[in-house]
């Protein structure tokens, strides 16, 4: 029989590699409860018609890469289900879902920002290779509200710029850069599509077969290609900049300015347009240099804002800017620019090792002693031969404690300390203390 494995672009992640996992999501929840941030849990699935109206149905997300199904009412259901099917996604990013919540919960009717992060999984049929997943992480975070709660101010763009570098110094990533550009109002970009369209005509032919397609259907996708053949006729095309509006030209400037002042290094990219379909003003990606262990995807995390979105869904006015960390792509370059990890497991506290089996459940009773003390223990087996008892002690834990006949007896412990190479006895009141020293 084939052996079963994982399905091609998912994996497992085990134990030697979910500890550098958990302590980038904790250093993630720390940081954003510092900016006032709490965390939000939305479905892992959704109405399709979710996606096809928030991220929009021209974009690569949602005419390709959607896992997405008929769900069909329960045939044993007796008839009571309403409806026939529905389809339903499984969610390819977390912006639709967040707002969708946010209308769903009424959450404008507080009149305060709200400030939702989200850690989780996210499904996109992708051409997997290395820091590209069909099943992939995001650590992600939205701001938005109703206008008088401040949502479309500058000031969030670049709290939440300041946001993620702080939060990328503090794990230590190195050589970030961030990119910024500002992709205009709803009603500037209509005006820009139509001057890009334009520039596009009489020179589109000459391009790749995709950039052929987009100029038709997504002109804005063109500018972030990466086709190098296509490279000259993207430098010719009209920038976004002279596009703005007085009032996005303002808000842009504002957010450069207060990046200035909290001394957060950016660079603009006037291509800079990502791949979503409901930003509106301030988009930024994050990256890392070549060799940090991304291959060709050198993207951190990505975001912007969206000032329509809410409505797009059938919200209120609700401005709002937010971003997305892949995270597998963040574990990737801090495990390549580390070098080997560090032995990323922390050995245990103590190893207790019953000498007999006759000992086994004095052995349990001490280690869950030991255990509520606060102490992190694993325990062996009284089957185990001495030299197994102190080999599986010394890969796992910093000391060993045995448990035997007398042990048990006199409530004296046989304590070594590996690093050390001493043996003491130690009585049992005084065990805890001793083991956390
Ligand atoms: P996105 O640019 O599509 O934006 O994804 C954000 C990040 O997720 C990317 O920069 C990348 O690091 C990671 N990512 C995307 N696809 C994959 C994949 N197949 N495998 C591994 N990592 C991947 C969004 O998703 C927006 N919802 C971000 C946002 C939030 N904008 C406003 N608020």
């Amino acid at each position: 029989m084939a052996t079963l494995k994982a399905v091609r672009g998912t994996r497992d992640l085990l134990p030697s590699e979910t500890a550098l996992w958990n302590r980038v999501e904790a250093t993630a929840r720390a940081v954003f409860a510092r900016y006032g941030f709490g965390e939000i849990r939305t479905p892992i699935f959704e109405d399709t018609s979710l996606f096809a109206r928030g991220v929009g149905e021209e974009t690569d997300i949602v005419s390709k890469e959607m896992y997405t199904w008929e769900d069909r009412a329960r045939a044993d259901s007796g008839g009571t289900e309403r409806g026939g099917a529905q389809s339903l996604t499984l969610r390819p990013e977390n912006t639709a879902g967040v707002v969708r919540a946010y209308i769903e919960h009424k959450l404008a009717d507080t009149g305060m920002l709200q400030k939702l992060f989200y850690i989780g999984p996210q499904f996109r049929r992708e051409r997997p290779q290395r820091g590209r997943y069909r099943q992939f992480w995001q650590i992600g975070a939205e701001v938005l509200g109703p206008p008088w709660s401040g949502s479309d101010s500058a000031l969030r763009d670049a709290e939440v710029l300041e946001m993620l570098a702080t939060f990328l110094n503090e794990l230590g990533v190195k050589g970030w850069r961030l990119e910024v550009n500002s992709v205009g109002s709803s009603t500037d970009r209509p005006r820009y599509i139509a001057a890009l369209r334009e520039a596009l005509t009489p020179v589109k032919h000459r391009m790749t077969a995709d950039n052929q397609r987009r100029a038709e259907t997504n002109p804005l996708r063109v500018l972030d290609s990466k086709a190098p053949e296509d490279q000259a006729i993207i430098d010719g095309l009209p920038r976004i900049a002279d596009f703005l509006d007085d009032a996005s030209r303002d808000h842009f400037a504002q957010v450069l300015a207060a990046l200035d002042a909290c001394g957060v290094a950016y660079t603009v990219n006037p291509r800079l347009v990502r791949g979503l379909d409901y930003y509106t003003r301030t988009t930024f990606e994050f990256t890392v240099p070549d060799g940090s262990g991304l291959g060709t995807q050198n993207a951190l995390l990505g975001g912007g804002r969206y000032d329509g979105l809410s409505e797009m869904l059938g919200g209120p006015k609700s401005p709002g800017i937010g971003f997305a960390i892949g995270e597998d792509r963040l574990i990737l370059t801090l495990q390549a620019q580390a070098g080997e990890i560090a032995a990323a497991e922390r050995k245990l506290d103590a190893f207790v090792a019953p000498m007999g089996v006759a000992q086994n459940a004095a052995a349990l009773a001490l280690a869950q002693e030991l255990r509520r003390a606060g102490l992190s223990v694993e325990l062996g087996d009284g089957s185990f031969r001495l030299k197994k008892s102190f080999e599986s002690a010394d890969k796992l834990a910093r000391r060993i404690v045995i448990v035997g006949e007398d042990e048990v007896r006199s409530g004296i412990l046989t304590v070594k300390d590996f690093s050390a190479g001493e043996q003491t006895k130690v009585a049992r009141a005084d065990l805890a203390d001793a083991l956390r020293g």
